[in-house]
């Protein structure tokens, strides 16, 4: 019996490496695909290339699976190398650095194929005519760098295929809805063309596609209408097609898709009104038009849809009273972004009651009244903007905003206009907003000083108080502020001097240790400009978009620039225009070596223009014109860049790229002594009141701005974010423009 048992174990060993005995000639294939990298080795040398890493075999021996994603493999594939494996049915090489084109053979013997994904390559060239197999079931391309139009014969044999990604190549063409036509797919259920080049109408097709779950097309140049048919697609749950053109009506058929849970059809060129029934599609979660030309009320239907967990409508021609909404049911929206419509009414106070809220703008719209005790039901409540509305009561909003814990983001620009700077009496117990990382009371015109509470707000970063009536000085204790690096006062009557203090700003001294960075984002995406450069406006999510920042401009600022400024050498912006400082542009300036802004026109500067400046290799804006100057411009670096209105209204400077030529010079010692002098003289004063006026506008755009962006969608388009593309720049300059002109008019 035992030695049955022992006879029988021998056997099946003897067999089952039978079994897996690679084949020779799928030894020398699979070798032939190995010569071809040039690393890192695949270690393949023993002899049964079934337990190759990597490698399984059927029964007989034939290689079925070549699984090596994320190994770090270089180099090419030779076109030829995989040919002869022919029973090939999963090919995974996923996220390596391959370069390959599959314009030829390396399809064509692998009629086998099921699964193939070669996603995170380099491969490149057009595609082949046709995929390879009827039994390919799942195609993933994304993430190379093909070209071309994907061949209308492509997908002729693909009848078992039910996943399709090209997304992130720069395929042209017209997106090939001949992927749905009869008994060509009638399994497909994921198609992702999204960030590409494909252009033209989406042709019709895709209502074939009748297990259709995904369809994303995001990012890519499309024109035309929505398909019509696309409402015949019934089991589709998520449509992704931001950024194209297309234009158009959303039909009312879209209640025919009520698997959709997730509806992206962000900037495009969307009019008309919401459908009236959208409401009945009851499984939506994410529905984001921002930035279409929607037009008329919110169906009040869509307060039927208690599954929403974000609703984004930003920068459209929507109105109509929101009040009369009932938000009520929403218990599970976390973000409501209105922002840029032509809304009016209060703010609804069902919306107090969708306790999951997070994040909520409804700034640039006709939204007036107070906010309300309610409020403070929103646990989560994180971001707030309510920017460029006619809300009321200010101190009343802050008293009760200042409870909410979870506050981070506060944007209350030009929404209570022409109150007093809130301000508490019982300053020693203040412990309100302790989360509060950004706050814009920007071009609200109130009037007061720079409230003393603030000093208590230790987790702020980002501070806006530009376009107020604010008198008195700036208070030193601003410079004590541990995270603060953005500050803009500009367009006040703040006098004084600048406080010595801030040049100690910690965030602005010293580059974070990486541990110790801050992984925070905007709950929605915010478009920043810098003061000096109101074009440059981007949506990010990201705190370290905005540069840091002291913004003092246009105020009564007197007194010396200290030479202690040169400490902030995380400094990237220096915004002092048009206040009376006097004495010289201190020589410390050039310690600012991230100096991409300096702007020093309209005050009462003198001396010359110290020739360390021209060490600052990031500058992008200098404006010194309209001061006392004298003496040459330092030449042969790029302040000779600029215009010479960045110099213009000093008489006595002299030199390129001004039209007047400095004579011989020998007044220039005297000059630099001059400088000296004064300096020393600067460092004699024991005190002085320097008050900053730190300047950063997130204030308008920051406020109302808005992108929508989760995290947890892996649309393409979200990566923007990162990786600006021009077409999209462009896109919201226009935009921007033009609503610019709407919000100051
Ligand atoms: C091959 O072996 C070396 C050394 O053990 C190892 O560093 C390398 O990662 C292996 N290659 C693969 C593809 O596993
Ligand atoms: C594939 O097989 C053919 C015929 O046996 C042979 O000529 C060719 O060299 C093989 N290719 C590779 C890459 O092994
Ligand atoms: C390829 O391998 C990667 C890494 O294991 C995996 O995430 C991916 O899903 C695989 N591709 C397919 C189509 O199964
Ligand atoms: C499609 O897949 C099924 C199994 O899911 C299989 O029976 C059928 O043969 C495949 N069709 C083709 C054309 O390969
Ligand atoms: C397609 O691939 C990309 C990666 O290149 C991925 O982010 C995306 O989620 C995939 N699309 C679908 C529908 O799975
Ligand atoms: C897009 O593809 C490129 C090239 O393969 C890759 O480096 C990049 O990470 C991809 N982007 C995303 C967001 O997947
Ligand atoms: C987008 O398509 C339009 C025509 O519909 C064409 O004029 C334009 O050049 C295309 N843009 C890009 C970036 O391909
Ligand atoms: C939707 O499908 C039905 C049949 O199922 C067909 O009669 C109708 O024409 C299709 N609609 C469109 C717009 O293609
Ligand atoms: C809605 O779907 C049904 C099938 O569920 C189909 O018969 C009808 O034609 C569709 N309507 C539209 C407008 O596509
Ligand atoms: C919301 O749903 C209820 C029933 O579920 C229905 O009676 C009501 O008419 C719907 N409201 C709207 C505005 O569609
Ligand atoms: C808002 O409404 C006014 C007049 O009612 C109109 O002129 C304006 O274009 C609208 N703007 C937006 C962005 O809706
Ligand atoms: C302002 O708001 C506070 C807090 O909500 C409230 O107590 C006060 O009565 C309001 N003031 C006015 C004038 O409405």
């Amino acid at each position: 019996m035992a030695h049955a048992f022992l006879l029988f174990l021998l056997f099946s060993c003897i067999i089952s490496t039978n079994i897996h005995a690679c084949k020779q000639t799928e030894r020398s294939s699979l070798l032939s695909f190995a010569s071809t990298l040039s690393s890192p080795p695949l270690n393949w040398t023993s002899r049964d290339c079934c337990r190759w890493k990597g490698i399984t075999c059927n029964q007989d021996g034939w290689v079925t699976h070549l699984i090596l994603p994320s190994k770090g493999l270089k180099g090419g594939i030779s076109p030829s190398s995989l040919e002869n494996l022919t029973h090939l049915t999963h090919l995974n090489l996923s996220h390596n650095s391959l370069y390959a084109s599959l314009e030829t053979q390396f399809f064509l013997s692998l009629n086998r194929l099921e699964v193939l994904d070669l996603s995170y390559n380099h491969l490149f060239g057009k595609l082949p005519i046709s995929l390879p197999s009827s039994n390919i079931r799942i195609v993933d391309l994304s993430s190379n760098h093909f070209i071309g139009a994907i061949p209308s014969s492509f997908f002729q044999q693909a009848s078992n295929l039910t996943s399709f990604n090209v997304s992130n190549n720069s395929f042209t063409g017209y997106v090939p809805s001949s992927i749905c036509l009869q008994h060509s797919s009638p399994f497909l259920r994921l198609l992702d063309f999204s960030s590409n080049l494909f252009n033209g109408d989406l042709a019709p097709g895709l209502g074939k596609c009748s297990e259709l779950q995904a369809f994303r097309a995001g990012r890519n140049n499309l024109s035309g209408l929505f398909p019509e048919d696309i409402y015949n697609a019934t089991k589709l749950e998520e449509i992704a097609l931001p950024l194209n053109s297309l234009h158009g009506a959303i039909s009312d058929k879209i209640v025919n898709l009520t698997n959709l849970a997730i509806l992206d059809l962000s900037f495009n060129h969307f009019g008309r009104m919401l459908p009236l029934n959208l409401g009945k599609l009851s499984k939506l979660k994410f529905v984001t038009f921002d930035f279409n030309n929607l037009e008329g009320a919110l169906p009040p239907s869509l307060m039927n849809c208690t599954t929403l967990v974000e609703l984004h409508l930003g920068n459209n021609n929507l109105e109509g009273d929101i009040s009369k909404l009932d938000f009520s049911r929403l218990s599970q929206l976390t973000k409501l972004d209105l922002w840029h419509n032509n809304f009016t009414g209060t703010v609804p106070v069902s919306l107090y009651s969708c306790r999951s809220l997070k994040a909520i703008r409804l700034a640039g719209n006709h939204l007036e009244g107070q906010i309300e005790a309610e409020i403070l039901s929103l646990k989560s409540l994180s971001f707030l903007a309510l920017s460029y509305n006619q809300f009321t009561n200010l101190t009343g909003a802050m008293k009760l905003l200042m409870s909410c814990k979870s506050l981070h983001t506060l944007i209350l620009t030009s929404s209570f206009v022409g109150e007093g700077m809130p301000c508490y009496d019982d300053m020693v117990d203040f412990d309100g907003f302790q989360n509060l990382r950004v706050l814009s009371l920007g071009y609200c015109d109130l009037t007061g000083q720079i409230p003393v509470w603030l000093s208590k707000l230790k987790n702020l970063e980002m501070l806006q108080l530009g376009f107020n009536q604010i008198t008195g000085p700036i208070p030193s204790w601003l410079g004590t502020l541990p995270r603060l690096f953005r500050i803009g006062l500009s367009n006040n009557q703040i006098s004084g001097e600048f406080p010595k203090q801030l040049c100690r700003l910690p965030r602005l001294l010293y580059e974070p240790i990486a541990s110790q960075v801050d992984k925070y984002e905007f709950e929605l995406p915010v478009f920043g400009r810098t003061s000096v450069s109101p074009i440059r406006a981007y949506p990010s999510q990201k705190f370290s978009f905005f540069p840091a920042m002291i913004d003092l401009s246009n105020n009564n600022i007197s007194g010396y620039i200290p030479a202690e400024i040169g400490q902030l050498r995380l400094l990237r912006e220096l915004v002092l225009d048009a206040n009376n400082f006097s004495g010289v542009i201190p020589d410390q300036i050039s310690n600012l070596k991230n100096l991409e802004v300096l702007d020093l026109c309209t005050n009462h500067l003198s001396g010359i223009i110290p020739s360390s400046l021209t060490s600052l290799n990031f500058l992008r804006e200098f404006n010194v014109s309209y001061n006392n100057l004298e003496g040459p411009i330092p030449t042969g670096t790029q302040l000779q860049s600029f215009n010479a209105s960045a110099f213009e209204g000093n008489p006595k400077l002299c030199g390129a790229p001004l039209p007047n030529k400095c004579g011989p010079n020998k007044d220039m010692e005297v000059d630099k002594k001059n400088n000296k002098d004064v300096e020393n003289g600067l460092h004699q004063h024991p005190w002085f009141y320097i008050f900053t006026a730190l300047g950063f506008i997130v204030g308008f755009w920051g406020v109302c701005g808005s992108l929508v962006i989760n995290k947890t969608w892996r649309y393409a388009y979200f990566r923007f974010i990162d990786n600006l593309q021009d077409r999209l720049y462009v896109m919201i300059t226009v935009r921007i423009s033009t609503m610019k002109g709407r919000l100051r008019g």
